[in-house]
């Protein structure tokens, strides 16, 4: 066999094909080669009467090798593999179980019978990556489950059950125990009932369910997946389907699937879907089964579900009873609604609420292994609170801050035990976001980091490791980003067309709208606290405007937009562009009308501009760390990779042109490049190849 990676064995004229090739046996090429090879020998063995194909490990196949999509494709490719697995004239029966997705999952639409153990997860979630599936699946799913079906398969890339495969006949037979055992077994049963190779491409194309499926799929995609042409590209491929032989449309949805491959959008997906992979913090985690929480309002119950949902036992601390009462209430009801919606069972739904208890002191916190405190976000406060954790907290216990702005050095050093002391930054609401901002410390001991890594892990959350500095990664590009946008309004964007160039963009929600979301007062409250504020009359003048003039949002029904009471789509309330208008002239500031091009440029650049200060400093390791906190804190569009990706595809020489640009025509103050961004737009260089940095502590902090 050309790859150890598979092995063929004969079980009394059954041909038994291994494969072996963990992590989770995708079809890199050497496998196909030897795959093929393993099928052909078989095939000419007049001993084999049929051929079970198994997958070693926790998985079938988890799909092609994503690692080989930045190269054409290598023969044998997938698809010649596949059609030659269909053509053979002894039965093949796939034995699923576990993750079967992609390519794999093509190979049991390929394989003649399916049988499956119950932990079988069956998808095709090539559209994740900006694909389509392309070794025939577009072709053989219709024929096997009929158009609708197909198409919703393959556009939400949502894998199924074993029970939803069985209705749906891609399973044939449902398998108890050893998987292997009873494929061999059914393999046995087919060829004592005569029972002949059965080729999904002899099935007709079925007819569509109604005249109208293709535009219905059409409709049913997201403004997310529709900037993603392999959406687009899975409908044409199963359409065209319909008035071709199977070999063309198969030729045809290759050609599309290559077209995809090649694009910005799959690259930039792939990106993410191995960036957001990332390895472990050097260090062992410690063991985690007890959490406390120290703060009951929004963030800390978030933070308290999240841990419950995950099986942890949670102590939760407020000094007010009234606050306490209140978090522990929203607990309670965010469980009782998981199980109204079918998400958690009766039983599971009370253990999960069980398992958060409250109390009123930190000497509660005694025992536990690990806190999140998530209390006013006032260094002072949090500072009191890390004095009396330091004191009430077992020795080794990991102490951990959700500050979002504040230095960790700081808080670490009032709990007389540093060493301990990580940042946790989650973002709100904390028990869906999955975005962590782990933030090192200057003591932080790299056990304690692995450990909140790894808290991080068990709660689904993505772990960003970032060094320690005002706003760390996420925020502080937020006021990078936040500037440009309050400073067209100056200029004479309103904020409707702000929020509108963005949200076209891709940006799940203008920077506005979130604003009004999140209440304008926050902010305000933070920029308040800053010990060096910027010397620009001009720095976030509009939303501190709107926060004097008593518009805090939606929560008081009245900021950037107004709402209506309880509503949460705002309306262009001439009040704030009057209230903008006579600011700007005060200020003296000449007002122009800004285009979508200018305002997304702007305010692109403002983040690529930070992002590029932020890996110099060392507060983020690499790039791919920056899109990350991005995509998945802030929401960035995932098919742009999130704005570090985003900058090598415009091309760091035309990046630095405009900033040069802008430099020219708006003023140097914030539009002056980086040393690292002159000599990688010189050197033709790509932010993706920048070597990985230490995350580091900053001095100078705002
Ligand atoms: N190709 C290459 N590497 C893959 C891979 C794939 N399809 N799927 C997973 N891996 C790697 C991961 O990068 C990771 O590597 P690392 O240990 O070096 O970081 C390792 O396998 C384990 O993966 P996870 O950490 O994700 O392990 P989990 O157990 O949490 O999840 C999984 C396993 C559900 C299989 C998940 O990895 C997954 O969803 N994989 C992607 C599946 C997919 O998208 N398949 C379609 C591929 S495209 C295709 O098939 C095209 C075809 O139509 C022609």
């Amino acid at each position: 066999m050309s790859d150890p990676a598979i092995r063929v064995r004969d079980e009394s004229g059954i041909g038994v094909v291994e494969i072996d090739h963990p992590p989770v046996n995708a079809l890199a090429r050497p496998v196909r080669a030897a795959l093929l090879e393993a099928i052909e020998r078989l095939a000419h063995d007049p001993a084999v009467q049929a051929i079970v194909i198994h997958g070693c490990g926790r998985h079938f196949i988890a799909g092609a090798d994503v690692r080989e999509f930045d190269a054409p494709p290598a023969e044998p490719l997938l698809h010649e593999v596949l059609n030659r697995v269909e053509a053979l004239d002894k039965p093949v029966i796939a034995a699923l179980h576990g993750t079967t997705l992609g390519g794999g999952a093509e190979l049991a639409l390929a394989s003649h019978y399916r049988c499956a153990t119950p932990d079988l997860s069956f998808g095709f979630p090539e559209i994740k990556l900006g694909l389509l599936p392309g070794a025939g699946g577009t072709v053989r799913l219709p024929r096997l489950v009929g158009i609708r079906r197909a198409l919703e398969l393959m556009t939400s890339g949502t894998p199924i059950g074993i029970a939803a495969a069985r209705e749906l006949g891609l399973v044939d037979h449902e398998l108890r125990g050893d998987v292997l055992a009873g494929a061999v077994a059914f393999a046995r049963e087919r060829i004592a009932a005569g029972a002949p190779p059965r080729r999904t491409t002899d099935l007709p194309m079925p007819a569509p369910e109604s005249p109208t499926v293709f535009a219905d799929a059409r409709a049913a995609l997201s403004a997310a997946a529709r900037r993603v042409p392999a959406s687009e590209a899975i409908i044409a491929a199963v359409e065209a389907s319909a008035s071709q032989s199977w070999r063309a449309a198969l030729a045809a949805a290759r050609e599309r699937f290559d077209a995809c491959r090649r694009s910005t959008e799959s690259r930039a997906l792939r990106h993410l879907f191995f960036a957001e992979r990332v390895p472990p913090p050097a260090g062992t985690p410690q063991p985690v089964a007890t959490v406390g929480v120290v703060g009951a309002g929004t963030m800390g119950s978030g933070i308290a579900i999240a841990a419950a949902a995950a099986g942890l036992e949670v102590t939760l601390v407020d000094a007010q009873d009234a606050a306490l009462a209140a978090g522990l209430g929203r607990i309670e009801r965010h469980f009782a609604d998981a199980q109204r919606k079918g998400r958690l069972d009766a039983a599971g739904a009370a253990a999960a609420t069980a398992r958060v208890r409250g109390a009123t002191t930190l000497e509660a916190l005694a025992p536990v292994d690990l806190v999140i405190e998530a209390v006013f976000e006032s260094l002072e406060v949090k500072r009191g609170v890390f004095a009396e954790l330091g004191r009430a907290c077992r020795p080794g216990a990991v102490l951990a801050t959700n500050t979002s702005t504040l230095d960790v050095d700081a808080i670490a050093a009032a709990s007389g035990r540093p060493a301990d002391v990580v940042g946790m930054h989650f973002f709100s609401p904390a028990q869906v976001m999955r975005l962590l901002e782990i933030v090192r410390g200057r003591d932080t001991a790299p056990a304690v980091l692995a450990t909140a890594f790894a808290l991080g892990k068990r709660l689904g959350k993505i772990g960003v490791v970032v060094g320690n500095g005002f706003g760390f990664v996420g925020n502080r590009m937020l006021y990078a980003y936040g500037r440009e946008k309050e400073l067209m309004m100056l200029e004479g964007a309103t904020p409707i067309e702000i929020d509108r160039a963005l949200e076209t963009f891709g940006m799940a929600m203008g920077p506005n709208a979130v604003g009004d979301l999140a209440g304008l007062d926050i902010g305000y409250a933070v920029r308040r606290g800053w010990r060096e504020r910027p010397d620009d009359p001009r720095f976030y003048r509009v939303s501190d405007l709107l926060v004097e003039q008593g518009r805090l949002g939606q929560k008081n029904g009245r900021g950037f937009y107004r709402y209506e009471p309880g509503g949460r789509r705002g309306t262009p309330d001439p009040e704030v562009d009057a209230l903008i208008r006579a600011e700007a002239e005060r200020l003296g500031i000449a007002r122009r009308a800004i285009g979508a091009d200018e305002i997304v440029e702007r305010c692109m650049l403002a983040l690529i501009d930070e992002g590029v200060r932020l890996l110099e400093e060392g507060i983020a390791a690499r790039a791919s760390d920056i899109d990350l906190v991005w995509c998945h804190g802030y929401g960035f569009p995932r098919e742009r990779g999130g704005p570090m990706f985003y900058a090598d595809t415009l091309g760091l020489g035309h990046v630095l042109e405009r900033i040069r640009c802008y430099a020219r025509t708006r003023g140097p103050r914030y539009w002056t490049p980086t040393a690292s961004l002159e000599r990688l737009a010189r050197d033709g260089g790509r932010l993706a190849d920048e070597p990985s940095a230490p995350t580091t502590s900053a001095t100078g902090r705002g």
